[in-house]
């Protein structure tokens, strides 16, 4: 069934337990995410992107979830609309049937500014009004997130206490994105992190100054090394990069983390599988594309059930 992102990570915390949140663009995503989620009993938060959007088209990603729903009635899912960077585009996402929004007060339209703490107050409050009364929910941000206009940029600005405290107050919101080191994308860091560019200590001080507020860490992928390895294997060429490392999130979980955004970790297993199926002789005269597709699936549902499980979802279903 479809539930809000509150239904949700009220449970969450009260089970002390965090749901991965993928992003989704195509049918064999959803297709792994659920597979996994009804191997292990996880409940599922899928959420889309302006490039999904761009990508599959508004509609077919909006009944590509609804097909999951349809098909595991028993699995509650959230349906998120990810990084939306105007109330206008939260309104279209509520009014097409999302269950969730967030609002990304720091991607102004037009603008490739860093948006002002009143001007992100002022619009997310907004947002929140209008969500609350369809009862959907609404995830905020507070502080600066590696940029995703600028993968070069993972200039530390950490979520600030103070503000953050602000910021709720204000607006109300039912989620908390912060920033503590991570960034989007495969490039997050040039080492294995440690606390100082990865600083999970920073949610234990914010728990302690909002120790309702459920929070949500983007960037989350660990960027695993064996696929990193298979997809530089079989033609690849990415170069040594890590992410952020599960251990880190679980310990970010006891700390009110209750919503782990996840995207590359998914596209590093899915070119990985493609790459080696194809490579392989025996499918040299293989003609059957879904084969390749099924590949592709299968590494996702394996990596999607490994997160329910270290996040503790898995049994929540
Ligand atoms: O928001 C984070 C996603 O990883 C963005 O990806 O816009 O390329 O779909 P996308
Ligand atoms: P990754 O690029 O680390 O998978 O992060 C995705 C994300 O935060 C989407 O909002
Ligand atoms: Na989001
Ligand atoms: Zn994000």
């Amino acid at each position: 069934a479809l539930i809000s992102l509150r239904q949700l990570l009220d449970y969450a915390a009260e089970h002390g337990f965090a749901v991965p949140a993928f992003n989704i663009s195509n049918m064999e995503q959803v297709q792994a995410i659920m597979q996994a989620a009804d191997a292990c009993d996880s409940p599922v938060i899928m959420q889309g992107s302006a490039g999904a959007n761009r990508y599959a088209g508004e509609v077919f990603l909006r009944h590509l979830i609804l097909a999951a729903v349809e098909q595991y009635p028993h699995i509650p899912v959230v349906m998120h609309r990810d990084h939306a960077p105007s109330p206008d585009i939260c309104a279209q996402a509520i009014q097409s049937g999302f269950s969730s929004v967030m609002m990304d007060g720091s991607l102004l339209e037009d603008m490739k500014t860093p948006a002002l703490f009143d001007y992100n107050v002022e619009v997310t409050r907004r947002v929140v009004n209008m969500a609350h009364a369809c009862g959907v929910s609404v995830e905020g941000e507070i502080g600066c997130l590696g940029s995703l206009e600028n993968q070069d940029d993972h200039s530390q600005l950490l979520t600030d206490p103070d503000e953050a405290v602000a910021f709720v107050e204000q607006t109300q919101i039912d989620a908390l994105a912060v920033a503590i080191g991570t960034s989007h994308g495969a490039y997050k860091f040039s080492k294995p992190p440690t606390g100082e560019v990865l600083v999970i200590s920073r949610l234990k001080t914010l728990q302690q100054r909002l120790p309702n507020m459920h929070f949500v860490m983007h960037g989350s992928s660990s960027v695993p090394q064996d696929w990193l390895q298979v997809i530089n294997e079989y033609g690849g060429d990415i170069a040594e990069t890590y992410g952020v490392p599960v251990a880190e999130i679980v310990e970010g979980i006891k700390y009110g983390v209750r919503k782990v955004n996840i995207d590359t970790d998914l596209r590093m297993a899915s070119t990985g599988a493609i790459r080696r199926f194809i490579a392989k002789p025996e499918n040299a005269a293989e003609l059957d594309a879904r084969k390749i597709y099924q590949a592709a699936r299968d590494a996702m549902q394996t990596l999607c059930q490994a997160r329910y499980e270290a996040f503790g979802s898995a049994g929540h279903a």
